[in-house]
């Protein structure tokens, strides 16, 4: 990566950054002091803040009571009866928006289309009276798994306005991965396409879907949009092509309103343990922050084209692709395929063609676009963006400089903001408009969101000196529940500190309270913004017949951010080669997905283990990312293992 990343010899990674007073002139929050009376209204009178964003929004029926809290439930809206569908699409037909683009989409060969709100009003209508047709009802769960193509979108949004519970599934992850997921939550239905197009090759996502469905009982439908054309078997009585399950559909539906806590969808993360948790998410709370959140952070406004590059997999694709945008009535970018495909400048062509104003993507896609070089960012007109976004990890002052020089033009605000899929929506983060910007800070938290760093004992930390993240009030679109698991709910996100959610993440704050994020504080790894748990991985690793044991950790990455490192001990009989290191990294990317296949493995010996059999990974972390262990190893039930590992790491 290149050291010095910008051009301009004034700003550096202690500059702060103050947004330009014609951006602030038109801006939804436009100075500090509007920003603290905003803010300070939302700590201390959130009912009154809350309610005042969510008029903007369409109720079939009014709340009684915006929150009922009891630690850890909360009720927002209690009383309500709302559509999310209706508040993403039928309200901005009424409004007069039905002729805008809501959603222009690119697919990776570059064919495109453009759908209007009054045509992604009846797709959506056809889609959902085809689901009710096939016997879904509300509560029910889908499983989705879907490229980025707008029938995603669409799939999403029908299950909500029919009230089922989507649970989409990242088309990165493997048969297995959908397997786990499928039966977890349930799901009587399946929305998938024939395969996907990834780097000019194809996914077979039908086949994927096949194979999780062998031995299943739930499910009794699988609808197939054909995106690819390729040939793919279809179960009859079960699969059914998308065209012929919506042909003969009426485009008006009626949008039924449900119960303000009716459930809108769970996404499966990862945590500390092997299995994933499915988290919860429920309507009118989510609604409310995922809006408001795109209406101030992205200051979201009736003319702004908007670009997300998430995929619809992950929650930044739920909040900041499907519900966001859409409840703010924009006009939005969906693109199909890889960054670098056909070139490096796939990006800044869209950008430049569509006349892009908000852009909102990656570190990691930001780090492998400065490798790439500047030549492609060179042949483009990036003169329609206003504002910058990043999600997913922390960003470092070189990857930020670039971007902020390089791609705003030293002109656009950048919004670092940090959040989680528990939390639904961004949660610490500048507002464009008046919050000063400085590298590597996700600066201060949002309306409504009451952040304190804590040590140990549960006392404040002084500034600079990093503890635990918490967050010390309920906030409109937090999880309600790990799927059908109450106690791990309660046990993983609110057991540390009565009556807090901890967020997992170690974090710091500076003298004028702008927030750092240190990393990840448990055994989750964030590779390429994906997060992933080391458990999940050993479980898969030691699944393998040559495998007896196995400890997973991250290693920094110049590009991913981090790395997944595997130490692997074999069982007895088996000899170590490198054939059998390729067969370890396909089996994990069979297991779990291409996504979490190891950048490296280390056939050990034997693991470096406590007296009770327990495996260090903090040793194992610091040799990979040091060389070097000096900590203390007496506790070690064979400090002798360190040294074993220092030469293998070296080979
Ligand atoms: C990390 C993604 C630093 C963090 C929306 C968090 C970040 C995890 C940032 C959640 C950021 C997310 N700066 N770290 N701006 N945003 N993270 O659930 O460790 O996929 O806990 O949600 O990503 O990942 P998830």
């Amino acid at each position: 990566m290149k050291k010095k990343a910008t051009k301009s010899p004034k700003i550096n990674e202690n500059t702060e950054l103050k947004p330009s007073k014609e951006f602030s002139k038109n801006a939804r929050v436009k100075s500090m002091a509007q920003y603290k009376r905003m803010y300070k209204e939302s700590i201390e009178k959130p009912n009154t803040f809350w309610a005042r964003e969510a008029k903007d929004l369409k109720w079939q029926k009014k709340w009684d009571s915006v929150l009922q809290w009891k630690a850890p439930n909360a009720k927002w809206f209690s009383g309500a009866k709302l559509n999310v569908c209706e508040n993403c699409v039928d309200r901005h037909v009424e409004e007069g928006r039905g002729n805008k683009a809501a959603i222009i989409w690119e697919g990776e060969p570059g064919d495109k289309r453009v759908i209007t709100y009054r045509q992604l009003l009846r797709d959506v209508s056809r889609f959902a009276n085809a689901l009710t047709a096939q016997g879904i009802k509300a509560k029910d769960s889908v499983l989705i798994y879907m490229p980025m193509t707008p029938e995603a979108t669409i799939a999403m949004l029908a299950c909500a306005r029919i009230g089922a519970v989507h649970s989409v599934v990242f088309g990165g992850f493997s048969a297995e991965s959908i397997k786990d997921r499928l039966d977890d939550s349930k799901a009587v239905a399946v929305i998938t396409c024939d395969a996907g197009w990834r780097r000019g090759s194809t996914v077979p996502l039908k086949e994927n879907v096949d194979n999780a469905l062998k031995g299943n009982k739930t499910v009794k439908t699988v609808i197939v949009q054909k995106r690819i054309g390729n040939e793919v078997k279809m179960k009859r009585g079960r699969d059914k092509w998308w065209d012929d399950v919506t042909k003969d559909m009426p485009a008006t539906h009626k949008p039924k309103g449900f119960n303000a806590e009716h459930p809108l969808f769970i996404l499966y993360t990862s945590g500390s343990t092997g299995k994933p948790k499915g988290i919860l998410h429920t309507s009118a709370g989510y609604m409310v922050g995922t809006y408001t959140t795109s209406k101030y952070i992205f200051d979201m406004k009736e003319d702004d084209v908007y670009w997300c590059t998430a995929d619809v997999g992950w929650i930044t694709g739920h909040s900041y692709i499907t519900y966001g945008p859409l409840l703010n009535g924009v006009t939005q970018i969906m693109y199909e395929g890889a960054p670098n495909y056909p070139d490096w400048d796939r990006f800044w062509n869209i950008i430049e063609e569509y006349g892009v104003s908000i852009f909102y993507t990656a570190p990691t896609a930001i780090r492998a676009f400065i490798k790439a070089g500047d030549q492609h960012v060179d042949k483009h007109d990036l003169s329609s963006l206003r504002l910058l976004g990043t999600v997913g990890e922390p960003i470092n002052p070189a990857a930020w400089l670039w971007y902020h020089e390089k791609i705003g033009g030293g002109r656009c605000p950048i919004v670092d903001t940090w959040w989680q899929t528990e939390t639904g929506a961004a949660m610490i983060s500048p507002l464009p408009g008046c919050t000063p910007i400085k590298p590597g800070t996700a600066t201060l938290p949002f309306f409504g969101v009451d952040v304190a760093i804590l040590d140990e004992n549960g006392n404040e930390c002084k500034p600079n000196t990093p503890g635990k993240l918490v967050i010390k009030k309920p906030w409109p679109s937090m999880l309600r529940n790990i799927y059908g698991d109450k106690k791990r709910y309660k046990d993983t996100y609110w057991s540390d500190y009565k009556g807090y959610y901890t967020a997992g993440d170690g974090a710091l704050k500076d003298k004028k309270g702008n927030i750092y994020i240190v990393g990840r504080l448990d055994d989750v790894l964030n590779v390429s913004g994906h997060r992933l748990g080391t458990a999940e991985i050993e479980s898969s690793l030691v699944a393998h017949k040559s495998v007896a044991e196995a400890a997973v950790v991250a290693k920094p990455h110049e590009v991913k951010g981090e790395a997944i490192v595997c130490f692997v001990t074999l069982k007895t009989n088996i000899t170590p080669s490198p054939a059998l290191k390729t067969e370890l990294r396909n089996h994990v990317g069979k297991i779990i997905g291409a996504i979490a296949k190891p950048d490296s493995i280390h056939f050990a010996p034997a693991l470096p283990k406590t007296r009770s059999g327990k495996i260090m990974r903090r040793l194992l972390k610091e040799l990979v990312k040091t060389g070097n262990v000096t900590g203390n190893i007496t506790t070690l039930e064979d400090p002798n293992v360190i040294e074993q590992l220092k030469n293998i790491i070296k080979e």
